[in-house]
């Protein structure tokens, strides 16, 4: 079976000259549906430009990147339509939620399914759902001031599950919790890769949720490597 998402000898150097950055120097990733892997490394590393070019937000200079097997770029040029993909066949969770203000969480989880063309019946419906499956079926009308920081971290992440993609990309999504809430959403991406067969990956410098992962891959000055196994298999 192909992996999920797998990417080969990507390059990105930001500037030139004096001002060089090489950010991505030949890494190599792939990554299985049902895997949740932790992306770990010094501030400046390059894990989020790792993650940005898996997620197709900024492509490498060079190197390809497959999901589902299927090549999306090749040698550093995308092929096909990376927007339709990004909608229809990744999801995203930042560190801060960033919701729309003046919807409501269960209209923010719509919106993710209304874009790629869902009935907005159906997709109110099935944001509900979702919402109902994370905890929040109470606070689905709340608006997003209304919630603590790990409720609207969970609807952020019920967003990013809206079209159900086999890939989940989380950057430091539990930076602004506390160790406990940290740790619940930590479990919750288990479980979507283990109910979904989702495969995440998930920028952490958390060290304390290290063994929720199935391994851990270290980024250093734009160079990756795999630095243990994790401990966690459900
Ligand atoms: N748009 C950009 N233009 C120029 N340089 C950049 C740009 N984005 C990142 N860099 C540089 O590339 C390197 C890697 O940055 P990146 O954001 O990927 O690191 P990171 O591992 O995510 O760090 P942090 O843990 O602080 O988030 C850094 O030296 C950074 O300054
Ligand atoms: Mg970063």
């Amino acid at each position: 079976m192909p992996s999920a998402i797998s990417a080969h000898s990507l390059e990105k150097t930001y500037g030139s000259g004096e001002g060089e950055v090489r950010a991505l120097r030949g890494v190599s990733l792939e990554v299985a549906s049902g895997e949740v892997v932790a992306l770990v490394g010094p501030s400046g590393s390059g894990k989020s430009t790792l993650l940005t070019s898996l997620g197709l937000l900024a492509l490498p200079d060079t190197g390809t990147i497959r999901i589902g097997g299927e090549l999306v770029v090749d040698a550093g040029v995308a092929r096909g339509d990376l927007a339709a993909i990004r909608r229809s066949r990744l999801g995203f969770v930042f560190q801060r939620s960033n919701l729309v203000p003046f919807l409501t969480a269960v209209e923010n989880v719509a919106l993710a399914l209304t874009i790629n063309d869902v009935d907005a019946r159906d997709a109110k419906d099935r944001a509900h759902a979702l919402l109902a499956s994370l905890g929040l079926g109470d606070r689905s009308s709340a608006y997003p001031e209304e919630l603590s920081g790990g409720q609207a971290q969970r609807v952020a992440i019920a967003r990013a599950l809206a079209m159900d993609p086999p890939v989940l990309l989380a950057d430091e999504p539990t930076a602004a919790l506390d160790g406990p809430r940290s740790r619940d959403v930590m479990m919750l991406f288990r479980r979507i890769a283990h109910e979904r067969g989702a495969a995440v990956v998930v920028v952490t410098h958390d060290h304390r949720v290290l063994d929720a992962f199935d391994g851990v891959h270290e980024m250093d000055d734009g160079i990756l490597s795999e630095r243990r196994s994790g401990a966690a298999h459900a």
